[in-house]
């Protein structure tokens, strides 16, 4: 039985009603090191010890899926600096998650076009995925080059191939044959999306998945996220009225 930090706002919380996955588009980096006057990377740096609170706290809450945004498919026109210190940062949050997270009970997998990642992350993804995969706590989804179009593209492209090879009719094709060719098939829809950051947009995230997700959207940036703003994210959640397209 996991223990809980008690505070008000975490009283607030109705556990028998969390999310059933969140996702989150970790925003405002950048801006968190320029107002320190740091270069970007300091602000990627800070954001990934931000991530590692806020997973390791939805863990201990009991939320069974968490998708995170770390680069997507449009991050490539980046600096090749910025990238090249995000491909490293990365590289390191996986080696060292199996220290961390893993030893949380965390599950780790990388959402994407892995094929275009270096053969390096690449073995890293792979052994990551491995060592975590038969834990039993959240299952934390990294959008690693990844892109909602660039998902649906390739999801596209399976099931017309399966259709040209007699394996499906085309009769057969509805949005649940979709959603199993997605890279988060099996799990359910994010059904709470959080930006930080005041940008309030999707860019390509779960663009499918999102179909009736509740958006969150607040001003901090990604790195001074707090445990609490993401009770009070929750709180929020839980008092919205999600009606499916009925009434
Ligand atoms: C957006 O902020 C953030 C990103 C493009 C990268 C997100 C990455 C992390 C939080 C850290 C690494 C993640 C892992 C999984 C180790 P921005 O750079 O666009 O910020 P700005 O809008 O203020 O410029």
């Amino acid at each position: 039985m996991f223990r809980l930090k008690k505070n008000k706002i975490n009283n607030m919380i109705d556990y028998t009603r969390l999310p059933a996955h969140i996702g989150v588009i970790m925003d405002g980096n950048g801006r968190w090191a320029k107002k320190r006057g740091l270069p970007r990377s300091a602000g990627h740096s800070a954001g990934a010890d931000t991530l590692k609170k806020i997973v390791t706290e939805c863990n201990k809450m009991g939320i069974k899926y968490i998708t995170v945004y770390a680069f997507s498919t449009e991050n490539w026109k980046r600096p090749k600096d910025e990238v090249d210190y995000l491909m490293n940062l990365l590289m390191n949050y996986l080696k060292d998650s199996e220290k961390t997270l893993a030893g949380e009970n965390v599950i780790i997998k990388a959402i994407g076009l892995r094929e275009e990642l270096s053969p390096q992350l690449q073995d890293q993804i792979k052994k990551t995925e491995e060592f975590t995969k038969n834990n039993t706590g959240i299952t934390m989804n990294i959008a690693l080059n990844y892109g909602a179009r660039e998902e649906l593209v390739r999801a596209a492209k399976q099931i017309a191939s399966e259709a040209v090879e007699n394996i499906i009719n085309i009769d057969e094709i509805n949005s649940d044959m979709i959603s199993s060719h997605l890279y988060t098939k099996d799990q359910p829809d994010p059904d709470f999306i959080i930006r930080t950051s005041g940008e309030e947009r999707l860019s390509n995230f779960l663009l499918w998945q999102a179909a009736y997700s509740e958006l969150w959207f607040c001003d901090k940036l990604w790195p001074d996220f707090t445990i609490k703003d993401l009770h009070k994210s929750i709180i929020d959640f839980q008092n919205r009225n999600r009606r499916f397209g009925g009434v």
